[in-house]
């Protein structure tokens, strides 16, 4: 079954064409990073007309690429949610449109289970059930994937998301937006010992994670060394922060596998690119002999791949939808019908 999938929830537009939710005949991505760099973070107004100019000429590129005919896509698929709401409307419009001219089914994908999917392009013998640590620039949660389309959020941020401190803390040390990449290539040159942040710990769920106590004791340092004159050793501050980062995740995820008895954990997210939680991740798992999975970074960002590989299993779940189908900034990634 060949999909086309459209993702256009942030600041990528993507169209992919997969096959049977495994096999990627193409991944098509234009992306606008560039543009919203000068703005220090993304404005939801370029990104959905930056979107509109960019989707149709995917597409086109899309059937190009793999030499197939718009006869040849079985269903078209979407993120449908969450995202920011003009940018992920301008894909569900498309979507629907391009559903209709060609008479073929409709499948809403959550974004969220797109990252998730992500392993299963990366990895084709991954099956369900297993844990995925989701963190991406607006998600941070600890997932029991028990089946393709049937999970249970175990934990999740209480405030910010991982990525969303990664780029505030990037921008205030003026570092490219978005600012997760950079700080991760600086953490690799300094001393984590150097400086002590605080591990914040909610205490209603014991997977649950807060970083905004992260983000304001890491500004606040910041602004402190700026007012005092003291030079700030910005590598050694990104490693500490690096650290406590993965200090809140891999522990979480450890206790998350000790006691659900899962035995496979995986990755999925822009953050998950970092190499800090990544190598964490790996030593945790190797102590408790859990399988890894881990999508190469060009898997972790946002990508239209992903949602293809999702919606097949949404499909064969009857997980389908009309023209009435909506876009959502917000969503739970539980599945409730459309
Ligand atoms: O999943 P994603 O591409 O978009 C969302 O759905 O949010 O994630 C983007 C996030 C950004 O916050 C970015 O700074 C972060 O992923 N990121 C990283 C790294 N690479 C990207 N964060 C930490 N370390 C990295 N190496
Ligand atoms: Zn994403």
């Amino acid at each position: 079954m060949n999909i086309l999938a459209v993702e256009s929830s942030c600041d990528e537009t993507a169209v992919a064409i997969v096959r049977d939710g495994r096999d990627v005949l193409t991944d098509c991505i234009a992306s606008q990073v560039d543009l919203h760099r000068i703005y220090g973070g993304v404005v939801p107004e370029i990104a959905s007309r930056k979107h509109i100019e960019a989707i149709y000429g995917l597409a086109d590129q899309a059937l190009k690429e793999t030499g197939l005919n718009r006869q040849d896509i079985d269903a078209v698929a979407v993120t449908y949610a969450p995202g920011l709401i003009g940018a992920v409307l301008v894909g569900v419009n498309f979507a629907k449109a391009a559903a209709m001219a060609l008479n073929k089914p409709l499948i809403p994908v959550h974004h969220i289970r797109g990252h998730i999917a992500a392993n299963y392009l990366a990895y084709p013998e991954l099956e369900p059930p297993f844990l995925c640590l989701v963190v991406s620039g607006g998600h941070t949660m600890i997932i029991d994937v028990r089946d393709y389309t049937d999970m249970e959020i175990l934990g999740t941020t209480l405030d910010d998301a991982a990525g969303e401190c990664f780029d505030k803390v990037g921008r205030v040390l003026g570092m490219p937006y978005p600012g997760g990449a950079a700080l991760d290539k600086a953490a690799q040159r300094g001393d984590e010992a150097k400086y002590s942040l605080p591990l914040p710990k909610p205490d209603a769920n014991p997977y649950d994670m807060s970083f905004s106590g992260l983000k304001t004791a890491t500004l606040n340092l910041i602004h402190h060394a700026e007012q005092v004159g003291e030079e700030l050793d910005t590598d050694s501050l990104c490693a500490a922060f690096c650290a406590t980062v993965s200090n809140t995740l891999v522990p979480r995820v450890v206790q998350a596998l000790k006691e659900t008895g899962r035995r496979k954990i995986a990755v999925a997210g822009g953050v998950a690119a970092n190499s800090r939680i990544r190598r964490d991740i790996l030593k945790a798992a190797e102590e408790l002999d859990a399988q890894v999975f881990m999508p190469p970074l060009s898997l972790c960002g946002d990508n239209a791949a992903m949602i293809g590989a999702q919606a097949y299993y949404e499909y064969l779940a009857g997980n389908t939808a009309g023209m009435e189908l909506n876009a959502y900034a917000t969503k739970s990634i539980l599945g409730e019908r459309v």
